[in-house]
């Protein structure tokens, strides 16, 4: 008995699937991905940012000095193994780190300051899988390095904001200033004695956190947690004086760019290696709805930020360079993607115009020269060089929906001609081989 239609496409039982936390782009979604990649490499480009490249596998040391012991993507999530030469390696979980290792290694502060770099690539972290969160997942990352000045921080959260926006998606930035690693340390024991009465209410992970890195309790998820948040002392209060001025200066070039932001005090970053300017951007929809700017939001929950980043001064020196301040962010680009679609942002068409089918085994050795000249002349053509049968091939150019089914057959071949097909009232016209794509072009009214 033949297989039954259902038999052939289920998997058996021993048939390989990804693994959990990971995923396949599939074709369909390719033209969101490609359309973010387009406008990140003009826009960044146009301002002056170079595209960077960092390994995906990089030394444990460098991500465990950088994230900071504490802080969940170290303690818990860095997918880390030992190679086979016994050193300890892990896929990154961020781009920042790899980045200011390349900056120091190539000595690039001896180039013009600042730096100014972007990169796209694959990112690693054992979260646990949910909507929006992966354990493979794709950042597109910028940097300015080398510019302590506040205008290094709005330009990064103006381009973060003006890329979402090129891409047709709107955004709220939350921003809040995390002070200088001196003051935050103060705050961190003032943080302590609030927590350390509440200790017994906490969650497990809340407990470790208030031994190992306090400023973590506030970036937690758990609802239990969250009253204790919400009566926390604010770091805000406690600023030293240059970085509130730093803070006020930022939020000025944010106004004077309309940059819809909000103040949210509760952003801390998941990352040890922050001090000032820190920040998040939101899908619009999902930024406190009432708040208008500047004025400050209540801890928010879920769905997920897109993207968030902020200054680290201290960064580079911790790696083994000399003092250089930088400032930078990352988008997750599976959460752009998706509001991409769930927004139903418009892509370029990318129908094609042309069907080229081909008749007979000469026909078909011809075909990839005919087609590679309709391409370069800017026709946008498919084929099915696999296929045939002129009937199954016209089928298949029906459903596509093109315009125009070209049709080569042993007969043309031997005269110089071609078959122009209007796939609309199937009216068919003989045309001189070597000018198909003027023909077409015509036809199509292409320049
Ligand atoms: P991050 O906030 O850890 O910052 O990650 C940036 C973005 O990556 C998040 O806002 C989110 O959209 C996405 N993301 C993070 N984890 C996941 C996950 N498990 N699944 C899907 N998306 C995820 C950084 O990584 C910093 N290096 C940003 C930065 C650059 N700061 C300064 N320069």
């Amino acid at each position: 008995m033949p297989p039954t239609s259902d038999k052939k496409t289920k998997p058996t039982k021993s048939a390989p699937i990804h693994l959990r936390g990971f995923k396949d782009m599939l074709p369909e979604e390719a033209p969101f991905w490609q359309r973010a990649y387009s406008v990140a490499s003009k826009l960044f480009s146009d301002y002056g940012f170079s595209e960077i490249g960092t390994p995906i596998l990089e030394a444990t040391s460098l991500f465990k000095r950088t994230l900071g012991e504490g802080t969940d993507i170290v303690d818990k999530e860095m997918f880390t193994f030992t190679d086979r030469s016994r050193d300890s390696v892990t896929l990154r979980p961020e781009m920042t780190a790899g980045i200011c290792r390349a900056y120091v290694e190539h000595g690039m502060f001896n180039r013009p300051q600042p730096v100014k770099l972007w990169s796209w690539g694959p990112l690693f972290r054992y979260d646990r899988p949910q909507a929006g969160r992966f354990r493979q997942f794709h950042q597109l990352d910028i940097e300015i390095i080398g510019n302590n000045r506040e205008v290094a921080d709005a330009e990064v959260i103006f381009l973060s904001h003006l890329f979402c926006r090129e891409l047709g998606i709107e955004t709220t930035v939350q921003v809040n200033s995390l002070g200088s690693t001196e003051a935050r340390k103060e705050y961190n024991k003032v943080l302590k004695d609030y927590y350390r009465s509440k200790r017994r209410l906490l969650c497990e992970d809340c407990t470790k956190r208030l031994a190992k890195n306090v400023l973590r309790l506030l970036d937690c998820k758990q609802p239990g947690c969250q009253p204790f948040i919400h009566e926390a002392p604010q770091l805000i209060d406690h600023l030293d004086e240059e970085s509130k001025k730093h803070f006020v200066k930022v939020l000025e070039y944010l106004a004077e760019s309309q940059v819809p932001y909000i103040l949210n005090p509760y952003i801390v970053r998941g990352l040890d290696y922050y001090n000032r300017t820190a920040f998040e951007l939101w899908p619009a929809f999902a930024s406190q709805s009432e708040a208008s700017a500047g004025e400050p939001v209540a801890a928010v929950s879920a769905p997920n930020a897109l993207g968030g980043g902020g200054r680290y001064d201290g960064l580079i020196e911790q790696i083994g360079g000399r003092s250089t301040p930088a400032v930078g962010m990352a988008f997750g680009l599976e959460r752009v993607v998706d509001l991409m679609k769930s927004s139903k942002v418009s892509l370029e068409e990318t129908r094609p115009d042309v069907f080229l089918a081909q008749l007979g085994e000469e026909a078909a050795k011809h075909a990839f020269l005919i087609f590679e000249k309709l391409r370069s002349a800017g026709v946008r053509a498919v084929a099915n060089f696999a296929r045939e049968g002129l009937k199954g091939q016209l089928e298949l150019a029906n459903k596509l929906g093109v315009v125009f089914a070209v049709i080569l057959g042993q007969k043309e071949l031997l005269d110089g001609t071609i078959i122009i097909r209007d796939m609309e009232n199937g009216i068919q016209e003989v045309v001189d081989l070597n000018k198909i794509a003027d023909e077409l072009k015509k036809r199509l009214k292409k320049n």
